[in-house]
């Protein structure tokens, strides 16, 4: 059969690209993908102002190319796909450095440096748009970014990109400071993130600046805050690889020192978004969060009472198309035969969850019971959605002993508040202003919390009981319990 050669028009098809949805946090993590496949042990980025006409940097120690070698890096869809990569290439598409780089500006620049040799070529997208439909990639140094490849002079490998010409992919709308200083700002939240297991974790270590303030790891899962619940890491089978997914229950907020550190732990999206499973691929975060369409046949959604939970899934690079890994890196989506395991597992998780929630930041056993009295009884079989008193409850087994035969009146009354509890308006309530204070938090609770227990005591006295199994029964009460060193403040006075 006859054919034709119809190779695309690089302007037309560069511009397009350029709206493949990076943002500026989204395309340096990409780079910095590069630069550790390319096994650097630091990177630097710059992100300079410059008087409204902005550029970045992104300069690294790793193993630098040779003149061919950089010339196919700046090839469209380079090594593809198809390729067998190192087990440490966290690429995979041929795509990366290109697409994200002119995402954000119109110039690329990417000076090399190997075995002594410094190569240098240039993707200019007003040059493309002259020329219309060559691939004319530009050989050596534009002129005017000289100066800021100076990082490589003093090491003996590595590799220096600049973008400039930026416009942050916007046509018409010219980049403001403040939108600027903004935009450092995600980079620094978004690359402690996507990289924190390099940065301060279990992954090969790396060091990243920004304008030379060294960005520190944020860990989604807390595991030095003594009251996070890991749960035990599962393997599993995903086409023959083996994945590995592991689930944490975040501490209460009440097991926070202050609001800051609060608000740090939630994340760059705060603690609802940021809730959900979180994807690896060699230890490089891919998506932060959310529930990937799992939860039987209404998926879960971010609820409140969730959001403590927070799942780890580690996959290797061998199995990017099972996962849907889309060109940004920046999602994933799990196989069908995996739905079920993974509902499973993250069941658990949210489950514990939900009780670590409710319960005000008591360190939940689930199947231990924790000897507390408590006096509400949350869905007792067989009720599906109830809220009852505990008629054991050491108090109202009291009172009814003290009414004899007039107890009806407290049946009575039990029940009516049990119908009523105000559900909706607690639930509407935590929802926008978050779970309430736990009592006694404050000087003043503190005191009126001591004050009802020692009302208490006396009552239980009064109907018979010795002094000592008073306090002992009124220490084991909710919210009592919860109250440091109450078995001593009562024995006091
Ligand atoms: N900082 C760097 N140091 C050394 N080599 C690099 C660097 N950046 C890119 N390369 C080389 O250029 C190639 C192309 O990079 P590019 O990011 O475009 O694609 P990729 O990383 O292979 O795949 P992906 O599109 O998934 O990122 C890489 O495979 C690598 O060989
Ligand atoms: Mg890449």
């Amino acid at each position: 059969m006859p054919s034709r050669q119809i190779p695309p028009s690089a302007a037309a098809l560069i511009e397009s690209l350029r709206g493949t949805g990076y943002s500026l946090e989204t395309a340096l993590a990409d780079l910095v993908d590069n630069s550790i496949a390319a096994a650097a042990s630091s990177v630097d980025l710059i992100l300079e102002w410059n008087e409204g006409n902005p550029f970045v940097i992104i300069a690294d120690d790793g193993a630098g190319m040779m003149e061919d070698c950089l010339v196919e890096a700046m090839r469209f869809g380079g090594a593809g796909p198809a390729i067998t990569r190192d087990p440490h290439d966290l690429g995979r598409f041929g795509l990366g450095l290109k697409t994200a780089s002119l995402s954000q500006s119109r110039r690329l620049t990417v000076c090399s440096k190997r075995d002594d040799v410094t190569t240098t070529f240039c993707w200019d997208l007003d040059h493309i748009r002259k020329t219309g439909d060559a691939w004319e990639l530009l050989e050596g140094l534009p002129q005017d970014v000289a100066h800021l490849a100076a990082s490589l002079s003093g090491r003996p490998s590595g590799t220096v990109v600049i973008w400039d010409r930026i416009d942050f992919g916007r046509l018409r709308e010219r980049p403001t400071l403040k939108g600027f200083l903004a935009g450092i700002e995600r980079v620094e939240r978004h690359l402690a993130m996507v990289f924190h297991r390099y940065l301060g974790g279990d992954a090969r270590r790396l060091r990243i600046t920004i304008n030379g303030v060294r960005i520190k790891a944020w860990d989604p899962y807390l595991e030095d805050h003594g009251a996070t619940i890991p749960r035990p890491e599962q393997t599993l089978d995903s086409g023959g690889e083996r994945i590995r997914v592991r689930g944490f229950i975040l501490p209460h907020p009440d097991r926070f020192t202050n609001a800051t550190a609060l608000e740090a732990a939630g994340g760059p999206n705060g603690w609802a978004a940021q809730q959900g499973f979180y994807v690896y691929r060699q230890m490089r975060l891919l998506s932060a969060g959310g529930w990937l369409g799992i939860g039987g046949t209404r998926a879960w959604t971010r609820e409140e009472f969730s959001r403590l939970a927070r799942i780890r899934i580690d996959l290797p690079n061998t199995i990017d198309e099972d996962w849907h890994i889309d060109i940004r890196k920046a999602q994933a989506r799990p196989p069908e035969a995996l739905r079920p395991q993974l509902e499973r597992i993250a069941g658990d998780v949210r489950k514990i969850a939900r009780q670590v929630f409710f319960h005000r930041g008591r360190r939940v056993e689930v199947t231990l019971p924790d000897g507390i009295t408590r006096i509400w009884q949350v869905n007792p079989p067989p009720a599906a959605r109830r809220y009852v008193i505990r008629r054991d409850h050491p108090l109202l087994a009291m009172l009814r002993d003290r009414l004899g035969g007039g107890s009806g009146v407290l049946d009575a009354a039990l029940e009516l508040m049990e119908r009523t509890v105000p559900v909706d308006r607690i639930w509407l309530d935590t929802v926008e202003n978050g779970p309430p204070v736990a009592p006694g938090r404050d000087p003043e609770g503190y005191s009126s919390l001591l004050d009802s227990a020692r009302g208490i005591v006396r009552t239980m006295m009064v109907a018979g009981l010795d002094r000592a199994s008073a306090i002992t029964a009124v220490a084991r009460m909710e919210p009592f319990d919860a109250v440091p060193d109450i078995v001593e403040r009562l024995t006091e006075g």
